[in-house]
């Protein structure tokens, strides 16, 4: 990494199984310190139900910087980036108290009212979008719908309780569902079309590059830095692990391996899919950010770890090596992963399935090689979508926990048939935090800097790219044929 500027700047990435921060030295481009908070879902909630409350971010949020702030001089720190985990919809009354837990972008228990704005709207709205959600707390709970005066997304909600401000900005807003992408607004007819009082309930958009606000008394406390520091707009979890793995210009694309499996790059003008699979999201620098998103990821591999082995530290190596001794295509076996639904294919109701099962299938290898290569070729089938809509895959960056195993990278760029590439930095979203909110003080400063100018030299690659080996390539590519068939045939 390289000199960016001067000064710490903190970013962090709250996410769905924890947030991590990371503190990034401008001076040297080197991460100066680090920590992460675990957390998880709400438990005992009806089925596709995918909930948090507000106060379990903001309590990590505040555990994370109390261990990364005495690891440096906290009088150098000059600004602060969230990153949030996308379309989670965050309820206010009249006083900004939140009415009830957050629904998260992985519930599908709206899918009802999703297929009812899609029809609304006539094109396709995910279920996992905030839009469904909102017409869900309508028709369900008109108590708490009675008292909602302001709707925030998890990002905006922690902008919220760091500067006392309500603002969103066009990234994370343009996972909403209504919203649109080419002329950056929302799309005001379709946000009546759920209610005319929302139009009221939807902050201002806070323009790239302009910050949310400065530290409040409180935010000042919560965060233990000094009031008045910088707290820029922030942006989604993958806006802003767009900036921290340089898809800051066109041609790099990214894979994301989290609890969902993102793939995106960056465009400098909207891409539309008419069939609503490849998302047309705004990015939190002015341009664009065609994602692909699927539901399930590193979700079914930590089943089979929390089947297995579930407090063993050294249970990934275990399953791995496991794995590895199993043949490609799993002797059969097949898995297809929609453990909680899935948002590409639109099966918000479909469930998990394991295909082909003879004796000696119900091996920890077997169920983890299967638990991956599902999760790959239903990630590789998306990525053929993009590639219809004419972005080129040509070799990928890979970000994220998953990033760090070698049969993930392995076997996805075989599905994928591209070189992958993985970043020193996996913490990609967090590490996004910090370099947009450096990018938003020397454009305060006066400076016409270009984002791909602080966040491309930030960016380091780890190692050689992992090549498609062509044999595997072929098995995958067989497979996926089945696969498709198998989920058309099932759901
Ligand atoms: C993207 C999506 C997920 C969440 C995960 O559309 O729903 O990647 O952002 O936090």
């Amino acid at each position: 990494m390289s000199a960016v500027g001067e000064g710490l700047w903190v970013g962090l990435d709250v996410g769905t199984q924890g947030t991590k921060g990371v503190v990034l030295d401008a001076s040297s481009g080197t991460i100066v310190a680090r920590a992460s908070r675990g957390y998880g879902l709400m438990e005992g909630l009806s089925p596709g139900a995918a909930e948090q409350h507000p106060d379990t971010w903001i309590d990590a949020v505040r555990r994370v910087c109390s261990e990364l702030m005495p690891q440096v001089d906290r009088s150098r720190v000059l600004g602060v980036g969230i990153s949030g985990q996308q379309h989670g919809f965050v309820p206010l009354d009249d006083d900004g108290a939140v009415i009830r837990p957050a629904k998260l972008w992985c519930d599908t228990e709206t899918s009802a009212e999703a297929e009812e704005l899609s029809r609304l709207y006539e094109r396709p709205v995910p279920t996992g979008f905030t839009a469904s959600k909102i017409l869900w707390l309508k028709r369900h709970e008109p108590e708490n719908w009675s008292r909602l005066r302001t709707i925030l997304l998890p990002h905006d909600y922690v902008n919220f309780r760091l500067t006392d401000t309500f603002t969103m900005e066009a990234g994370d807003a343009s996972g909403m569902g209504f919203f649109d992408p080419r002329s950056r607004m929302f799309d005001l007819h379709e946000v009546s079309a759920i209610d005319p009082r929302v139009c009221d309930m939807l902050p201002e958009l806070v323009a790239a590059g302009e910050p949310a606000g400065r530290l409040s008394p409180e935010g000042a406390e919560l965060l233990g830095l000094p009031e008045g520091t910088l707290v820029s707009a922030g942006g989604g979890d993958n806006m802003m692990s767009a900036i921290g793995s340089g898809a800051t210009r066109p041609g790099v694309v990214v894979v994301s391996l989290g609890t969902s499996g993102t793939v995106f790059c960056h465009a400098s003008e909207p891409v539309v899919d008419p069939d609503g699979l490849i998302a047309p999201f705004c990015d939190s620098t002015g341009g664009w950010l065609p994602l692909l998103c699927v539901m399930n990821l590193t979700g079914v591999t930590e089943e089979v770890r929390n089947g297995f082995f579930p407090d063993a530290a050294d249970a990934h190596a275990r399953l791995t090596a496991a794995a590895d001794a199993v043949a490609p295509g799993c002797d059969g076996l097949l898995w297809i992963p929609y453990l909680q639904g899935e948002r590409v294919p639109d099966l918000p109701s479909a469930t998990g399935t394991l295909l082909g099962m003879r004796p000696g299938s119900l091996t920890a290898g077997h169920l983890f090689r299967a638990a991956l290569e599902g999760a790959s070729l239903n990630l590789a089938w998306g990525v053929a979508r993009m590639r219809d809509l004419g972005i080129p895959v040509d070799g990928v960056r890979l970000v994220g926990g998953a990033a760090r195993n070698p049969l993930w990278r392995s076997v996805l760029a075989a599905c994928l048939d591209a070189p992958v590439t993985v970043l020193e930095e996996s913490e990609s979203g967090a590490l996004g935090g910090a370099v947009q909110a450096l990018w938003t003080a020397r454009r305060e400063g006066g400076e016409d800097v270009a984002i791909d100018d602080l966040a491309s030299p930030l960016v380091a690659t780890e190692g050689d790219p992992v090549s498609p080996d062509p044999e595997l390539v072929g098995v995958y590519r067989d497979l996926l044929a089945r696969f498709r068939e198998e989920v058309t045939r099932l759901f």
